[in-house]
């Protein structure tokens, strides 16, 4: 039997991009053994339930977990993001977030932390509803955190050619945060004397990914700077519908996730017209970190043939174009 691989289709073009990514992988001869999870908010919606701490326990025991959209217009923000996908993240351990961005002038990997920052969810609210209340939402950082996201950013630019880590932060108005990032930075550069290493301010970073896509090459980055650069960079490098990620727990202490980073498009679900790309690049992401690298990167370069070509079409007809280029 092939690599045990939990998948989670969700919601909206969840199912559709999914079923189009295990075709590539099938067509590849890849053997997988594929075992679905009903999660998301169908089923939230049907039981109340979002992400049951035994169905947690149960997906520690797979090589790899491959997810498709969640989120229905139904269930209220926060739900389900918080509830199942960052439960997930946090819960698996899926400390760094590896978004890779080709297109547009980009070439570049972007090393998003992806268990602390603003999303560790400190805070709450005081006199809530009255005139008086208070929301605060702090950010945790922490070293062993930032560190290893750091090293694991230093460690693949280590593998690439151009050899250069770019830290992007707030260090002039984060002064705590960011002091600590460019601490743990200049130690682990220090490490890594073969690596070259800038820094971006965050705003400037986003002027430079539209500007002078091509100043980058692994850009390391906390989770909330990361979470809105990856949308900028996604939208750079062609678009949303082919952005592909990968959460990753590097110790491999259990399994990693893959998913594509555009959402579940209500619109559009259902209607054939889902880009199964992003989903289909997901897929390569999740077969090289298994132990499939070649198979892999078939996956990327038949990708990159159908964009350079320009194929329009139906999900289907998209994901055939890629199966053609194999
Ligand atoms: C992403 C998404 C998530 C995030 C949401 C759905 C919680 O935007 O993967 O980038 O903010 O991390
Ligand atoms: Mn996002």
């Amino acid at each position: 039997m092939g690599h045990r691989v939990a998948i989670i289709e969700g919601d909206g073009i969840g199912p559709e991009v999914i079923a189009q990514g295990l075709r590539v992988v099938e067509a590849l001869g890849v053997p997988l053994e594929t075992i679905g999870f009903d999660l998301g908010g169908r089923r939230y919606l049907a039981t109340g339930e979002v992400l049951p701490d035994e169905v947690l326990e149960q997906l520690r025991a797979y090589d790899a977990i491959y997810l498709g959209a969640i989120g229905t217009p139904e269930v209220p923000p926060g739900v389900l993001e918080r509830g199942l996908l960052l439960k997930l993240r946090f819960g698996l351990d899926l400390y760094v977030n590896l978004r890779p961005f080709r297109g547009g002038g980009l070439d570049c990997v972007v090393i998003r932390e992806n268990t602390e920052g603003t999303y560790a969810g400190e805070g709450g609210f005081l006199r809530k509803g009255t005139p008086f209340e208070i929301a605060t939402q702090g950010s945790v950082n922490t070293r062993m955190g930032v560190e290893r996201c750091v090293r694991f950013a230093f460690e693949l630019a280590r593998s690439r050619e151009r050899r250069h880590v770019t830290l992007v932060h707030k260090t002039n108005v984060l002064t705590f945060a960011g002091d600590l990032w460019q601490r743990t930075f200049d130690e682990v550069a220090a490490e890594h004397p073969d690596v070259a290493t800038g820094y971006d301010h965050i705003d400037a970073a986003c002027i430079h990914m539209v500007e002078r896509p091509g100043r980058y090459d692994v850009v390391v980055t906390d989770n909330l700077f990361g979470d809105i650069l990856t949308d900028l960079a996604g939208a750079v490098a062609g678009g949303i519908g082919l952005a592909a990620s990968a959460n990753l727990n590097p110790a491999r202490s259990g399994p990693s996730l893959f998913e594509p980073v555009h959402g579940s498009a209500p619109d559009i679900a259902g209607t054939g017209r889902a880009n199964p790309l992003a989903a289909i690049s997901s897929a390569a992401l999740l077969l090289d970190w298994i132990g499939a690298p070649g198979a892999a990167t078939k996956i990327t370069s038949a990708v990159a043939a159908v964009v350079a070509a320009g194929v329009t079409g139906s999900t289907e007809e998209v994901a055939d174009a890629v199966i053609e280029r194999l």
